[in-house]
C-alpha cells in the first residue's frame, strides 16, 4: 500500500515537471479547427476598420505596437513576444483563429471575452488585417 502511494506521488511529480517544461517551451499557439472555419460576420468597411483602430490603439498597441510590428513599449520584456502583425501573418491565420485567440488569450496575451463585445473583436481583426497584405 505504502509503495503504491509512493509511486503515485512520484508519478504526479514527474507529470507536473513534464507539463511545466512543455509549457515553458515556445510552442505554437494553435486554435481549434472550428475556430479556423469561423467566418467574420463584420464586413471590413471603412467604419469597421476605424472602430477597430480606436480599440487597437487604446488596448493593443501597448504590446503589439502602433504599427503592428509587435514592438509596443510594454511588450519588450514579455515571453513569448507579442505577435508581429506585419509579417505575413494574415495569410497564415484566418479571421476565425484571430477571433478565438483574442477571446481566449494565452500567457501575457489577455483574454478579451469580457472587455470587448464580439462585434468589437471583429472590428479589431478587420483593423489588424490592414497591417498585412491579405490574399
Ligand atoms: C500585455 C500585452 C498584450 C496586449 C495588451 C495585447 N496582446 Fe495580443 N498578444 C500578446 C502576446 C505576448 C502574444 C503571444 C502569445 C503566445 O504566443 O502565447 C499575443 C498574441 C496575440 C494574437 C495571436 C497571434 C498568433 O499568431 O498566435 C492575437 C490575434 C492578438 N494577440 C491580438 C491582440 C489584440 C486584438 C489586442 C487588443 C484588443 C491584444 N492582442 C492585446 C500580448 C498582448
Amino acid at each position: 500500500m505504502r509503495h503504491s502511494i509512493f509511486y503515485l506521488l512520484f508519478g504526479l511529480i514527474f507529470l507536473t515537471v513534464t507539463v511545466l517544461v512543455f509549457a515553458h517551451e515556445k510552442t505554437g499557439w494553435i486554435a481549434p479547427e472550428e475556430a479556423k472555419k469561423m467566418k467574420n460576420p463584420v464586413k471590413a468597411t471603412k467604419t469597421s476598420i476605424q472602430k477597430g483602430k480606436e480599440i487597437y490603439e487604446k488596448m493593443c498597441a501597448l504590446c503589439h505596437g502602433a504599427k503592428g510590428d509587435g514592438k509596443g513599449p510594454a511588450g519588450a520584456g514579455l515571453n513569448p513576444k507579442p505577435t508581429n502583425f506585419m509579417e505575413s501573418h494574415g495569410e497564415k491565420m484566418t479571421d476565425g483563429e484571430h477571433f478565438w485567440k483574442i477571446t481566449t488569450g494565452r500567457g501575457p496575451m489577455p483574454s478579451y471575452e469580457k472587455q470587448l463585445s464580439a462585434e468589437e473583436r471583429w472590428h479589431v481583426i478587420n483593423y489588424i488585417n490592414t497591417f498585412t497584405k491579405h490574399k
